[in-house]
């Protein structure tokens, strides 16, 4: 299920998701000492990234970590890993500590398996999930046009995933909706008109494979927060 919260200005969204990240944050490291919140890549995030690094919070308890990250090198411009280090973790955010998902030369299944142990011990469950949405209904790097598509929402598969997509570039390494649907707030930020007609696609129908976004929009387990300005 979801519940739509809609904003004048893409600003005062930004403002409004950081206030709502950093309490949930702030509650959640003094109730157990640390946090962990997995952030998407894209054009999207950035203002509310700007807005959130400036929270007074105490970061050296939080871990930061993407949904998916693109197979590049972290000095590329298609790395979120650089997206997020150039715009996150900057202000008071510097002192967060960063899961890194790129790590080493290839994406080997030595890798994958070496992540996938860190990842359960170190982030999982999330306590913030911030996705975001491509046109044809992707999230994270779950696409439909992937022959990953099924695992990537199988009830049963590994906290993470390569995925080879053919209508977007680069090998990418994802977290699978399996371990994506336990964190205990996920959140939807998209913004313009554009977006908001494939959200209102992805909610009038129900096959995941088509539009993976469903799989978080339509789960009546999930409670996904929309944060959408035009
Ligand atoms: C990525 C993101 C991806 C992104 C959407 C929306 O690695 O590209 O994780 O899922 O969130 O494609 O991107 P925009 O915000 O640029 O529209």
């Amino acid at each position: 299920m979801h519940q739509l919260n809609e904003f004048d200005t893409r600003e005062a969204l930004d403002a409004a998701l950081a206030d709502k990240v950093a309490n949930i944050l702030s509650d959640a490291v003094a109730l157990k000492g640390r946090a962990s919140i997995a952030v998407s890549g894209g054009s999207t995030p950035k203002g509310f990234f700007h807005a959130l690094s400036k929270k007074d919070l105490p970061w050296s308890d939080i871990t930061v970590t993407l949904a998916d990250e693109r197979w590049v090198s972290i000095d590329s411009d298609a790395s979120n890993t650089r997206l997020v280090h150039e715009n996150l973790l900057q202000n008071n955010a510097i002192n967060a500590k960063f899961f890194h998902l790129k790590q080493g030369e290839a994406l080997t299944q030595e890798t994958l398996a070496d992540l996938n142990l860190a990842a359960k011990s170190a982030l999982l469950p999330l306590d913030v999930l911030i996705l975001g949405m491509g046109e044809d209904g992707h999230t994270a790097s779950l696409f439909p046009c992937s022959e990953q598509i099924d695992e990537c929402l199988a009830s049963s598969t590994s906290p993470l995933l390569k995925v080879k997509p053919t209508t977007a570039p680069h090998e990418r390494i994802s977290f699978s909706f399996a371990y994506l649907k336990p964190s205990k707030n996920t959140i939807l930020h998209i913004s313009g008109l554009n977006k908001k007609a494939v959200l209102e696609k992805a909610l009038s129908e129900t096959d995941r494979r088509a539009m993976p976004i469903r799989a978080f929009l339509h789960d009546p387990e999930i409670n996904t927060q929309v944060y959408w300005a035009e």
